[in-house]
C-alpha cells in the first residue's frame, strides 16, 4: 500500500495530517518503505554529495568487513577511549550501550552497523539540515541529530535513522559591544558571539579569549554547543553569569516542519523558550546560536579537602557538614567541582596522611579576587569548626593558584575523563534549604548516592546567578535549577554486553538517590546530566515547563518527525526492543 505520507510535502502545516498510519512504524533498512539505492543517491544529489554511508565505527578490526584494515584497527582501539575520536566520527558515542554493542573495535565480539544510523547528512549550511529533514519527514524515516555525541543519555544515536551531522558547522563570528535582533532590529548592549550549532567549547573559550572575553561554557573542552545549551549548560561561571541557556539572545533552527526561522525574544517567542532548556533534538535543530560573552575574570584557582580516616565514626557528619557550607562558599564567590567520599585512596601528595581517606575535595575558583589569601578567610569559620567539632582527627588542606585569564585556568582544570565505556549517571539539584536544614539527613542522603562508586560529585555551579538570572523572554530551563546552589552528580560503570550487569547498575544508581529525592521533594535533576530512567522524568527534568513544552512541541512538530527519549512529547511512539520505532501501544 502507498502511504498518504508519500505524496505530502514536507512544508504541509495540517496539524491532523500523520505522516504515517496511525499504528505504523518509521521504515527501517529492509523494511517495505524503506526507499531505493536510487532515492537515496536523489538524497545526495540534492546535498551535493554530502551524505554519508558510514562504516560502523569498529569495523577496520573486524576481518568480515569491507574496511577491515589491520593497521588502522590499533589507532582506532586507542583512540576510543578520547572524546575526540567519537566526536570525529559520523556516527559514533562516547557510551558504549548506546549502540548496543553492535562493532567495538575488538574482533572477538560481532560487528554489523545495526545500532547505528545508516545514512548521515554532513551539514554545514542550514539548507543541508532542511533537506535532511525534509527527506525524512517524506521517506517516513527516524530522525538522528548527532553533534559530538557526548550525550550520557544515548540522545544522539539511533538505529535504522538518517542522522544530520551539526559537527561541521562551527563558525564563530564576535560582534562587539552590542547585537542587533533579527526581526525587530532591537539593539541589545553587551558583547556576544555567534556561533555554528555544532560548535565545541574549546573553540569558543579560545576564539572569545582573543578578545579579552569569555561564555558560560562547560568543564569539557570538546562538548558541542548544541546539546549544552538545549539542556542548559551549567558551568563554574553559571553562579555569577547564570547557565548557559541564560545567555542565550538568539537561534536559528531549522523546524521540524522544515522552515528555517531565526527566533529571539521578538519573534517565535515559544519555540526560542523552548530551545532553551528545553531538550536537544526535539523542537528542531539549531544551526546559530548567539550569546552573551563576559569580560574574561581573572581566577584564583583553589585546590582543597576536608577528610579523615575513613574508620572515624563521624564521616557522615564531616561531609555533611562541609557539604553544608556550600551555600555560604558560593555566596562568598567560590564556585566549582567536588568530590566527597566515603573511602578512596589519598590521591593527593599532602604528607603524612593515612593511605586511604575520606571526606570532601574540591577543585574550585573565585573569580576577579585581589587578596591572595581570600581563599583562607573563606576558609576560616569551617577550619575552626573542624578544630572544635573533630579535635585534629578531620584536617583542611588548601592550596592556591593565580590565572590572568578564565581560558588560561581552564587549559589546566579541564575535564580529562574518559570515553568508551558503559556508564550511566544519575542527578538531583539540592536547594539551599536541603544543604542547611537537617544535617542529619543529609549526612544519610550524601552517604547513600555514594554508595555506588564510592564517591559523589557536588558541583558548586548554581547559586546566585542561576537563581537570580533573568533570560531574554524567559526559558524552558527546569524551574529546579532557579533555588539551587549544587547538582550532585553519581555515575558508575558496568560491564559490555550484559544486560544484567546495565540493569543493576540503573537501579542502584536509582536506588541510592532515593534519599537526595526525599531530601529535594519540590527539586528535579539536570537532564543532561542524568539517569534517563527517572521516576516521572518530565517533572523531574522540567518541573512546572513541563505543560508549556507539550504545547510547544505539539504546535512545532504536530507529525513528530522529532522524536528521542527522555525528550518532550515523545509519548506517541516507543522503541522496540529491535531498535525499530513505532507508534506506541497505549
Ligand atoms: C566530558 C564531558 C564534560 C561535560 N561537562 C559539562 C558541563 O560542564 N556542564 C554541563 O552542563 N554539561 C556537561 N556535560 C554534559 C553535556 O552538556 C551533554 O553531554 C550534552 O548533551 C552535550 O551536547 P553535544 O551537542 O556535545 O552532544 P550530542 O550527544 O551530540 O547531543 C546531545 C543532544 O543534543 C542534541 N543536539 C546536539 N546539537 C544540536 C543542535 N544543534 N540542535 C538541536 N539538537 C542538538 C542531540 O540530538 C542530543 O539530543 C559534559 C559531558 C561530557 C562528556
Ligand atoms: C554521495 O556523493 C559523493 C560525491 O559524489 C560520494 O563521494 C559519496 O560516496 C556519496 N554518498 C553515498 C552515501 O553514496
Ligand atoms: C564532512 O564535511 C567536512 C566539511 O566540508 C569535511 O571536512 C569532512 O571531511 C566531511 N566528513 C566526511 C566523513 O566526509
Ligand atoms: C586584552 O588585554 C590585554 C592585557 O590587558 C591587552 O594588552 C589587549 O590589548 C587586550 N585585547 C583586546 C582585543 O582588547
Ligand atoms: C586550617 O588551619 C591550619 C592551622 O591550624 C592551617 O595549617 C591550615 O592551612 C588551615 N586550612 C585551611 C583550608 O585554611
Ligand atoms: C553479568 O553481570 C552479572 C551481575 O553483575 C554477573 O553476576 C554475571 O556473572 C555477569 N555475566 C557474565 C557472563 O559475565
Ligand atoms: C541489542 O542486541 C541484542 C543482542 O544482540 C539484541 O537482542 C537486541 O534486539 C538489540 N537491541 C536493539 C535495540 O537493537
Amino acid at each position: 500500500m502507498v502511504q498518504l505520507s508519500l505524496s505530502l510535502p514536507c512544508l504541509s502545516g495540517l496539524a491532523f495530517v500523520r505522516c504515517t498510519p496511525l499504528n505504523g512504524c518509521r521504515a527501517y533498512p529492509g523494511s517495505h518503505d524503506w526507499p531505493s539505492n536510487a532515492v537515496w543517491k536523489g538524497l545526495n544529489e540534492t546535498l551535493g554529495g554530502r551524505l554519508l554511508a558510514p562504516a560502523p565505527p569498529g569495523a577496520v578490526c573486524h576481518p568480515g568487513q569491507p574496511t577491515y584494515n589491520a593497521d588502522q584497527c590499533p589507532n582506532v582501539k586507542a583512540g576510543w577511549s578520547s572524546y575526540d575520536w567519537h566526536t570525529d566520527n559520523p556516527v559514533s558515542v562516547m557510551w558504549d550501550q548506546f549502540a548496543n554493542y553492535t562493532c567495538l573495535p575488538d574482533p572477538k565480539g560481532p560487528c554489523s552497523g545495526q545500532g547505528y544510523p545508516p545514512y548521515v547528512v554532513n551539514a554545514t549550511t542550514a539548507e543541508h539540515v532542511k533537506h535532511g529533514i525534509e527527506f525524512a519527514r517524506k521517506h517516513n524515516i527516524r530522525i538522528n541529530v548527532k553533534n559530538t555525541g557526548h550525550d550520557y543519555l544515548g540522545r544522539s544515536i539511533a538505529p535504522g535513522a538518517l542522522s544530520i551531522w551539526m559537527h561541521h558547522m562551527n563558525s564563530i563570528e564576535y560582534h562587539a559591544d552590542e547585537f542587533k535582533l533579527d526581526g525587530s532590529g532591537k539593539v541589545l548592549k553587551g558583547s556576544a558571539v555567534t556561533v555554528g550549532g555544532g560548535t565545541q567549547m574549546y573553540d569558543i573559550y579560545r576564539y572569545t579569549d582573543a578578545h579579552n572575553q569569555t561564555v558560560v561554557g562547560g568543564g569539557g573542552k570538546s562538548v558541542g554547543v548544541g546539546g549544552f545549551i538545549s539542556g542548559g549548560g551549567h558551568s563554574t561561571l553559571a553562579p555569577r553569569f547564570g547557565l548557559a541557556a541564560d545567555n542565550v539572545i538568539q537561534i536559528e533552527v531549522v523546524t521540524p516542519m522544515c522552515k528555517i526561522l531565526t527566533v529571539n525574544e521578538d519573534q517565535h517567542r515559544d519555540l526560542f523558550w523552548a530551545l532553551r532548556g528545553g531538550g536537544g533534538s526535539t523542537f528542531g535543530i539549531m544551526t546559530k546560536i548567539t550569546m552573551w560573552t563576559h569580560p574574561t575574570p581573572k581566577i584564583t584557582d583553589v585546590k582543597w579537602m576536608a577528610i579523615t580516616d575513613p574508620k572515624a565514626p563521624f564521616v557522615s557528619d564531616l561531609i555533611s557538614y562541609i557539604v553544608s557550607q556550600m551555600p555560604y562558599l558560593m555566596d562568598s564567590g567560590m564556585s566549582g567541582y567536588n568530590l566527597v567520599s566515603t573511602g578512596m585512596p589519598n590521591p593527593t601528595p599532602f604528607p603524612g596522611l593515612p593511605t586511604e581517606i575520606a571526606g570532601f575535595m574540591g577543585a574550585n575558583l573565585i573569580q576577579n579576587a585581589d587578596d591572595p589569601n581570600v581563599a583562607a578567610k573563606i576558609f576560616k569559620p569551617l577550619n575552626d569548626t573542624l578544630k572544635e567539632k573533630w579535635q585534629g582527627q578531620a584536617v583542611m588542606f588548601q592550596t592556591t593558584e593565580q590565572y590572568p585569564s578564565f581560558l588560561a585556568w581552564f587549559d589546566k582544570n579541564y575535564d580529562q575523563g574518559q570515553a568508551g565505556q558503559s556508564s550511566y549517571m544519575v542527578s538531583r539539584l539540592l536547594d539551599g534549604k536541603a544543604l542547611t536544614g537537617d544535617p542529619e539527613a543529609l549526612g544519610k542522603a550524601l552517604k547513600a548516592g555514594s554508595a555506588p562508586s564510592g564517591g559523589m560529585l557536588v558541583f558548586m555551579v548554581a547559586g546566585k546567578g542561576v537563581q537570580d538570572a533573568k533570560p531574554r523572554g524567559g526559558n524552558a530551563v527546569n524551574p529546579a535549577w532557579r533555588t539551587a546552589y549544587v547538582h550532585a552528580v553519581e555515575g558508575m560503570g558496568f560491564a559490555p554486553f550484559n544486560k544484567t550487569a546495565e540493569e543493576e547498575a540503573i537501579k542502584l544508581l536509582d536506588t541510592s538517590f532515593q534519599p537526595l529525592r526525599a531530601l529535594t521533594p519540590n527539586s528535579g535533576a539536570y537532564i543532561n546530566e542524568a539517569l534517563p530512567f527517572e521516576k516521572d522524568w518530565q517533572h523531574t527534568f522540567w518541573g512546572t515547563n513541563y505543560k508549556r513544552l507539550l504545547k510547544i512541541k505539539r504546535a512545532v512538530d504536530p507529525t513528530d518527525v522529532f522524536w528521542c527519549s527522555p525528550c518532550v512529547g515523545n509519548d506517541r511512539w516507543e522503541e522496540r526492543p529491535d531498535g525499530r520505532l513505532c507508534r506506541s501501544s497505549k
